[in-house]
């Protein structure tokens, strides 16, 4: 058997997809549980990039021991210090240099002869060496570059002491034969290439990150990088949970290859990073996807009763979905919801399981049968590392065919209630006006979903929004069997991101 290396980039690659970003504290929160997941590398960012990103690097680094931790680097010295300096408390560090190669990189972005880009690599990784023995070299744009270049580029990082030479499919350009051939020419062209491990870093434009991974692993990659849920630049990286699972549900076909992950965490990191993220994890997204162990048709159904495996290639619980649906109502006691919310892998301390208690008993009183999918949600909501400087105390709204709706919205802020009254083009528009006037900000709002929880009348509403203001994306999310007061929620939570950063 084979161990195929995990490399994660959910915390880099991941955010840097548009209204992504997360802030110091929550970039903690998810490498602790990536190192829960087993990934091996934890790539935690890119230090340069500003003063809250170092300090996220930092920070892992020093409380991350099992994962190796990942800085990124261009190839300029001070992005390199800076990596250098991020890592110094970590137990297994990595630089992770990249450079662009191909012909369309050198001429637009760098306007750089082929030499010039292979000096500027060689100090490069010398440098970066003096920081951490162990670098990682990526040859940006590797599938659209000239094989004789690329070859040449390799041999040169690998004999100035690049451990893992990763190859990006930078623009999700390639396709399965065709990053296979290249990894393969790669092996048989290199002739130092035994000394590295070769890894590979694909993105989804086409919709074939996962399938071009898999593809360069079954070549001789031993290294994949990837990230939960696929968040990533533009269409998103290879998803962790897809190449995981693949290689594990068709070991009949991928043979001996084995990856260190706990896939019954997969789950719970997956709702990790899409709460903290705000990302939306689409219904029909494979392996964590509402609907990816749902079965509707009757057929379907019947036959799944008889024997699961009859629609199902894998078990729920492998990825850490309990198939247990229907749990507390409002005569459940605090034991009862604190052992439940265990069993569905939350950890809470006791100030986070007083608050999500209280928001528990509010939604038990609305709603008769609390599933699993409102649990999770309600703490969700409660236990964000956010803390919020506005809270909603109440709200009135007016609103029907004749009248122009008109709200009044009622706000905490340091334990003082600040209300707010305005008309607007519906009730919701109207609470986010008052809203506006109580905090003052002039924001704009890019995007709205509503979605219900789980079913029946009184499902509990999910509300997802971004904000605009000036040019940076912050997004929000709230809920409740109200879907105004889920709407305001998100408003709130978007807000109260823009505060705290
Ligand atoms: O997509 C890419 O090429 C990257 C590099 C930094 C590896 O993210
Ligand atoms: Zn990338």
């Amino acid at each position: 058997m084979e161990k195929i290396i995990i490399f994660d980039t959910t915390l880099r690659d991941g955010e840097q997809a548009p209204g992504a970003a997360l802030n110091s504290l929550q970039k903690l929160e998810v490498a602790g549980q990536l190192e829960r997941l087993g990934v091996d590398i934890i790539e935690a960012g890119f230090p340069v990039a500003s003063p809250d990103d170092f300090a996220a690097v930092s920070q892992i680094a020093k409380a991350i021991r099992k994962s190796g931790v990942c800085a990124l680097a261009r190839c300029i010295p001070k992005d390199i210090e800076k990596a250098g300096a991020s890592l110094r408390k970590a137990k297994k560090p990595r630089i992770h240099l990249f450079l662009a190669t191909s012909k369309i990189h050198l001429k637009y972005k760098f306007r750089k002869a082929e030499d010039e880009i292979e000096d500027i690599a060689k100090v490069s990784i010398r440098q970066a060496g003096k920081f951490c023995p162990d670098i990682e070299f990526s040859p940006e744009d590797a599938t659209r570059t000239e094989r004789d270049f690329l070859f040449r580029m390799i041999e040169m990082a690998i004999n100035e002491g690049a451990k893992t030479i990763n190859i990006p499919d930078t623009v999700g350009y390639s396709y399965p034969q065709e990053i296979f051939s290249l990894i393969e020419d790669i092996k048989n062209n290199v002739p130092n290439i035994e000394k590295a491990i070769i890894a590979t870093h694909c993105h989804n434009d086409l919709g074939l990150a996962t399938a071009n991974s898999i593809s360069a692993v079954l070549a001789g990659a031993r290294q994949v990088h990837c990230t939960i849920n696929g968040i990533g630049e533009r269409a998103g990286n290879a998803s962790l949970e897809e190449i995981v699972m693949a290689l594990k549900t068709r070991k009949d076909i991928f043979g001996g290859f084995y990856t260190g992950i706990d896939t019954k965490e997969i789950f719970r990191t997956s709702r990790l990073v899409s709460n903290l993220t705000n990302f939306v994890i689409p219904p029909n997204k494979a392996i964590v996807g509402s609907n990816a162990f749902a079965h509707e048709s009757g057929i379907h159904q019947d036959a799944v009763l008889k024997n699961r495996t009859t629609y199902e290639i894998m078990d729920p619980k492998e990825v850490g979905i309990s198939s247990s649906r229907l749990i507390l109502g409002k005569h459940s006691g605090r034991h009862a919801f604190g052992d439940r919310l265990k069993s569905l892998g939350f950890h809470l301390n006791d100030e986070q399981l007083n608050k999500a208690f209280i928001r528990f008993k509010e939604v038990a009183d609305k709603k008769k049968d609390i599933f699993d999918d409102d649990l999770r949600t309600i703490v969700e909501d409660e236990i964000s590392v956010i803390k919020p400087l506005w809270q909603l105390s109440g709200f009135e709204v007016t609103s029907g065919t004749k009248i122009k709706p008109e709200a009044r919205v009622v706000l905490i802020k340091k334990s003082k209630n600040v209300s707010g009254v305005s008309s607007g083009d519906g009730p919701v528009d109207a609470c986010f006006k008052a809203i506006d006037k109580i905090t003052g900000y002039k924001v704009k709002l890019e995007d709205f979903r509503l979605e219900a929880v789980t079913s029946g009348k009184d499902a509990l509403g999910q509300v997802s929004l971004k904000l605009k203001i000036g040019n940076s994306i912050y997004s929000g999310r709230g809920s409740s069997t109200d879907i105004i007061e889920a709407a305001i929620r998100a408003y709130l939570d978007s807000v109260n991101r823009i505060e705290s950063k």
